[in-house]
């Protein structure tokens, strides 16, 4: 007959040992894991809250796209012409905030969303003429309900890419149920030149950033250059015909 091995251990010993592992094994897994958790019940809330805001963002555009439509066809009734030529919005979805709070070292929660990112609502403002992007502001201005923050004249001063275009973060109120919200909102107003300008210089620029040589990099300010005279021409043109 095989004898039983023989087995020293009492019980008392195996509750230590069993002790002991089971010690072992929760610091490493507090150590392991409790970052990756919280790091994930960070996210999912902060996804949770983004949703909620995104309609209090959602809400701002609405409420100043309206208030753009009415100016613009108020001037239109006096002037037959339409100081805007579109007008296009959105709320920056959740993938860009995040990239864009990570890029500025930000911890992924919605205080530092609030505080930090003036452009979760965004909304683009094209006239047809240099004159009507400052109209407009102006326009846009003059509602008791929109407070200018930032004002960002990069027609004046172009960019270093030859970019144009005029930036106004501005903070809209808005009724909800509960109450009143203070909703930032970034307005990027400018000419259908800049906005050629703007919307081929992304596409050459984006993810491509490592084949701009500096003869592209020259060839894009001239490009620039050129929108700007044209906008300049027709301005003069616009007021040579009384418009
Ligand atoms: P962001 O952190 O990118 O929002 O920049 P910022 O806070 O310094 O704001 P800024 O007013 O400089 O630019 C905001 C926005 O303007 C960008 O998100 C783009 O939509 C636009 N923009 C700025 N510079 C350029 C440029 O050189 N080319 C193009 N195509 N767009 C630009
Ligand atoms: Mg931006």
């Amino acid at each position: 007959m095989i004898p039983y091995a023989e087995n020293n251990r009492t019980d008392q010993n195996i509750q230590t040992e069993l002790e002991n592992f089971m010690a072992e094994t929760e610091n490493n897994e507090i150590e392991r894991q409790e970052p990756a958790v919280a790091e994930i019940v960070g996210k999912a809330i902060f996804s949770q809250k983004y949703d909620e805001y995104a309609f209090f963002y959602q809400s701002a555009i609405r409420q100043l796209t309206t208030k753009l439509q009415i100016v613009s066809a108020d001037f239109s009734r006096n002037n037959d012409r339409s100081p805007i030529e579109s007008i296009t919005s959105r709320v920056k979805s959740l993938e860009s905030i995040a990239a864009k709070m990570e890029h500025k070292g930000l911890e992924l929660n919605l205080d530092n969303m609030i505080s930090n990112i003036n452009d979760t609502a965004g909304i683009r403002v094209i006239c047809p003429f240099l004159k009507d992007v400052y109209e407009v502001a102006d326009m846009l201005l003059k509602q008791k309900d929109v407070e200018l923050i930032k004002i960002k004249d990069y027609i004046k001063n172009p960019k270093k890419s030859g970019y144009r275009s005029l930036h106004l973060i501005v903070k809209t109120s808005v009724l909800f149920s509960d109450g009143i919200r203070e909703i930032p909102v970034e307005i990027q107003i400018r000419t259908i030149a800049q906005n050629f300008f703007a919307s081929t210089d992304h596409q050459i620029r984006y993810k491509r950033q490592s084949k701009i040589t500096p003869e592209i990099h020259k060839k894009m300010l001239e490009c620039a250059e050129l929108m700007a005279n044209a906008d300049e021409q027709m301005q003069k043109l616009a007021e040579k015909v009384e418009i």
